[in-house]
């Protein structure tokens, strides 16, 4: 079963295509990579599954059903959740606000329909939870301005799992971070997969190996290629847009 899948989805920018014809599925549990040269039409790609785009050819469907005529709202409310929505940690709040934050957006109603007392028990044990599972038990109380770049980004994905998503859309996790944050933030992401389907775009290689069980592979704007890693990296058109630099 695909969760999100695009059929022959085409996008172009003042005649320029970033993304021409592409047939793609994300499949239900599993952990699927985008990788390609920059420019590849990745990004795009995952706008338009999250409908931050509107397609010119092609459809997008959400478990088997069209949405290519819904909006992002529409389709965050089906608990599709992506990076960039919330890599907009609020600096000014605490660790420990910025995670109860998301978990009042995801619960919002569920704990309207309960008690005070019992909303706010919950609501600091999940956050408790949250904390110590990303490492922030000292930082709780610390501001978000104050984390390290590489701690803030561990956050915004504190913050996005917090949200309890069907589907997680990251367009490059590990961008910008340190070798340490790196495999915390790879190792995270593995659990945070249990139970759901993660979709990843992502420029290293080890972290895509290790995360990844399929890998797409972009260049200029299709799919050039789809199978596991061990599979896409041997294959000779892949080296070659690498290598080509894939413009
Ligand atoms: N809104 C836009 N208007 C015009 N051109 C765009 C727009 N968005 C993307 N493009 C172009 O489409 C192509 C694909 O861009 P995209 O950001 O999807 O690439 P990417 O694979 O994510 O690259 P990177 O690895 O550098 O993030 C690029 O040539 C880019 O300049
Ligand atoms: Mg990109």
């Amino acid at each position: 079963m695909s969760v999100l899948e695009a059929r022959d989805v085409s996008i172009a920018f003042n005649g320029f295509y970033a993304v021409r014809n592409v047939d793609f599925a994300l499949h239900e549990g599993t952990i699927h990579a985008v990788i390609g040269p920059n420019g590849a039409g990745k990004t795009t790609l995952f706008n338009l599954l999250t409908k931050f785009l509107q397609p010119t050819g092609g459809s997008v469907y959400y478990r088997g059903q069209d949405i290519t005529g819904e909006g992002p709202a529409a389709i965050a409310r089906r608990g599709v959740v992506r990076s960039f929505q919330i890599s907009a940690v609020f600096q000014g709040l605490t660790v420990r606000e910025n995670i109860e934050l998301a978990l009042l957006r995801r619960s919002n109603l569920q704990w309207r329909l309960v008690g005070h007392a019992r909303r706010n028990t919950d609501l600091v044990r999940r956050a408790d939870e949250i904390l110590a599972q990303f490492g922030f038990d000292r930082e709780a109380d610390t501001a978000a301005a104050n984390l390290s770049y590489g701690r803030k980004r561990v956050l915004e994905l504190a913050t996005t799992i917090a949200m309890d998503p069907d589907v997680l859309l990251l367009d490059e996790p590990m961008a910008g971070l340190g070798r340490e944050d790196i495999d915390r933030v790879a190792e995270l992401i593995l659990e945070a997969a249990q139970g759901r389907t993660v979709l990843l775009v992502e420029h290293n290689m080890q972290v895509v190996s290790r995360l990844a069980e399929r890998i797409t592979v972009m260049v200029r704007g299709e799919v050039l290629t789809e199978g596991s890693y061990d599979e896409v990296s041997k294959r000779p058109e892949v080296i070659a847009a690498y290598t080509g630099g894939g413009h």
